[in-house]
């Protein structure tokens, strides 16, 4: 075989075998075919498409590049969930204790974020001590202990994904669905997932700028997960506004901290208990979602999802005392914005609240530039509650106060107030299994 004839093949919109796509990922993960012809065959990829029978090959031969999981040593199914990212998505913290608390086990390894959009590891280090690298062996203990542990992607795990991502990030050929499928999927595959449950993100604040291109991408992340035997249940989500208040590292923990005592904000508490509604129907303890949606609020009125997140944060070496004392590197710099008259505040666009957060410094802008985790954005008020005039509306953090006073100025014109109660969108508007 050679690797001109199959970029040829795709570019002509043909299909490729099982065999021709081995070849492709085995090839590049070994070195063999060079970056130019990859990057080649994922812009072919990207203009014509692969079938649902390509798709799900891809995502197998990726899984089976590098390390794979086996959790079913540790006895109970597992069950993943991955969000397509968002602004002040902060659902896998909250996620992990009350599923786990009621009784499915959570093995979860998760990224950094880059962009506009946080990632949970990012977030896990604004706890002082906090251990995001664990070896397989401690984290399959503190798994089999406690029944959740959360670490940072391990180095071996799906390197075809890692190789092809960095390529696709400079050759314009990220947003293609099957590549964003199969890059997704075969990360829980690796993972060992039996169980996944998807949350796909579509507005502003998300990848997929529609509810159609978010629906696709679900549908197709869900056959995969049909064709290779895994049961997957995608979440249609709304992010044209940012998830709860807090968007920023150590912010968005305080948020999971009061969220996890029963005084989360609604919009999260709503995209959470679906999704762990879900992930607990995956999990086979719950016949329906409703039923498991009733477990994990009994998690969190008889502080059983509040001391789990105790012992994890225990277990992975965090400061469990100065979590429970809200004792995180907050600002220390802060500023408010302020509203000028009284009213009903209006919708944010949440990509520009999570640029907003990133000029404070709360996110990347390369893959290796420094976080500033204490820095961030709290909505004081979120879009649709009332507001009198000088009553804050936002409150910017950070440590630096260059970046602040540029936040300020770009904070200004984030913010409206008027005398209509804006008409806020469904947060949840399909579910697809
Ligand atoms: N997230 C992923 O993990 N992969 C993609 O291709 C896009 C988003």
């Amino acid at each position: 075989m050679r690797m001109v004839d199959l970029i040829e093949k795709k570019r002509d919109r043909e299909s490729h075998s099982k065999a021709e796509i081995r070849f492709i990922i085995d090839g590049y993960v070994r070195g063999e075919i060079p970056d130019y012809q990859m990057a080649a065959w994922a812009m072919a990829v990207f203009f014509r498409g692969m079938s649902l029978e390509e798709t799900a090959e891809l995502t197998l031969a990726m899984a089976q590049s590098g390390d794979q999981l086996d959790l079913s040593t540790l006895g109970g199914r597992f069950v993943d969930k991955h969000s397509t990212g968002g602004v002040g998505d902060k659902t896998t913290l909250l996620l992990g204790p009350m599923v786990a608390a009621c009784g499915v086990p959570v093995a979860k390894m998760s990224g950094r974020g880059l962009g506009h959009t946080g990632g949970t590891i990012d977030k896990l280090s604004s706890v002082p001590g906090f251990r995001v690298e664990l070896t397989q062996e401690e984290f399959l203990l503190q798994v089999k202990k406690i029944g959740l542990s959360v670490i940072a992607q391990s180095g071996n795990l799906v390197p075809a994904d890692k190789k092809l991502y960095a390529l696709r990030d400079v050759t314009a050929t990220v947003n293609s669905i099957p590549l964003i499928a199969s890059s997704v999927m075969s990360k829980k595959i690796a993972a060992g997932a039996q169980g996944i449950v998807l949350d796909v993100k579509y507005g502003s604040g998300a990848f997929m700028k529609t509810v159609e291109q978010a629906r696709i991408l679900a549908k197709t992340m869900v056959d995969i997960g049909k064709e290779l035997g895994r049961q997957t249940i995608a979440v249609l989500s709304n992010m044209n506004q940012p998830l709860g208040r807090a968007v920023g590292n150590s912010l968005e923990i305080l948020e999971v901290v009061d969220a996890l005592q029963g005084k989360g904000p609604a919009d999260l508490m709503e995209v959470s208990l679906e999704l762990g509604g879900w992930m607990l129907v995956a999990g086979e303890v719950v016949p329906d979602v409703e039923t498991g949606k009733k477990n994990l609020r009994q998690s969190l009125q008889d502080g059983a999802a509040w001391h789990k997140f105790l012992a994890f944060i225990t277990e992975q070496g965090g400061d469990v005392q100065a979590v429970i004392e809200r004792r995180l590197t907050v600002g220390p710099w802060d500023l408010p914005i302020l509203a000028e008259e009284s009213g009903y505040v209006q919708p944010f666009d949440a990509h520009k609240i999570g640029v907003l957060a990133m000029t404070l410094g709360a996110g990347r802008v390369t893959k290796e530039s420094p976080i500033d985790l204490g820095a961030g954005v709290v909505l004081a008020k979120k879009a649709g509650e009332w507001v009198k005039a000088g009553e804050p509306i936002l409150l910017l953090y950070s440590s630096n106060k260059e970046k602040l006073a540029e936040a300020f100025e770009l904070a200004q014109n984030l913010t409206s107030v008027g005398s209509e109660e804006p008409q806020l969108p469904l947060l949840i508007e399909e579910i697809i299994k």
